[in-house]
């Protein structure tokens, strides 16, 4: 049946928009509902525990604003919280994880694969057990790089500082012929990444996968939105709704406009 109630989507910040986009790339009619939990970002050093709670909390405010899908679009939430995300909301949820080990699989020459996020998806083992379902004959090779989220928050994808920030990081996966960007802010760093790793190095972000999988979801459960008008997206952010609409302009492109404060929980 047309469903043309909105896709939720949420993130630590703005590193989700990636998802976001490349939702919108693949389904330009679906409405899009997009909660940045600024006000506790980094989620990446943070208790699993910790984490679990706020994943929770914007799960339940998102299904209360009648989402027909969660796409669970950061890493750290995914390893601490997707089953119970899963179990609270009664719609469809997809991860990152599973779509960016596929591509990865496939991406590989060597079977040396290499995986960078933030601390708590590097020290979860996801990705490994992810790939052991694969049973695809590779390694994995993993490393977290904790300030690269705190650059992008900044806007900053350029600078010298971090520049020398990735050649420490990356400088422990030489080796690998795929690198997953296991954390959904790190496609906003692509170019530098690339540029350190060297061209003969493949990358892997979760974005455009995901993006399929939510399509698949789409088709599969028959709950496309089927309405002439054009879509109607919404941002929140629970920090500064400014500072949030001024990156996810830059990041995200003409589809945001206005970004609203969210008070999450109350
Ligand atoms: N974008 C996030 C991820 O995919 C989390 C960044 C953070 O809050 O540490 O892990």
């Amino acid at each position: 049946l047309p469903d043309s109630r909105p896709i939720g989507v949420f993130d630590s910040g703005v590193g989700g928009l990636t998802v976001a986009r490349a939702i919108l790339d693949l389904l330009p009619n679906e409405s899009i509902l997009y909660v940045g939990d600024s006000s506790h970002f980094p989620y990446g050093p943070k208790p699993l525990d910790e984490i679990r709670g706020y994943a929770l909390e914007i799960a339940r405010a998102l299904i209360e604003r009648d989402v027909k899908m969660i796409v669970v679009a950061c890493n750290s939430v995914e390893v601490a919280a997707i089953e119970d995300v899963t179990r609270a909301a009664g719609v469809p949820v997809i991860g990152v994880i599973d779509p960016a080990v596929r591509a990865a699989v496939h991406a590989t020459r060597r079977g040396d694969i290499g995986m960078i996020g933030t601390q708590a998806t590097v020290n979860s083992g996801a990705y490994e057990r992810a790939l052991a379902r694969t049973g695809a004959d590779a390694t994995l090779a993993s490393k977290a790089c904790p300030s690269f989220v705190e650059y992008v928050e900044r806007g900053d994808t350029m600078s010298d500082e971090l520049r020398a920030e990735a050649e420490r990081y990356l400088a422990d996966l030489s080796g690998v012929d795929t690198l997953i960007l296991g954390c959904t802010h790190y496609p906003l760093l692509a170019g530098l990444i690339q540029m350190v790793v060297g061209p003969d190095v493949m990358l892997v972000s979760s974005a455009e996968e995901t993006a399929k999988d939510v399509y698949a979801a789409l088709v599969e459960g028959d709950v496309q939105r089927h309405d002439h008008g054009p879509p109607s997206h919404k941002f929140l952010s629970t920090g500064d709704p400014e500072q949030f609409r001024g990156l996810a302009e830059v990041f995200l492109g003409p589809e945001i406009s206005r970004v609203e404060a969210a008070r999450l929980g109350d």
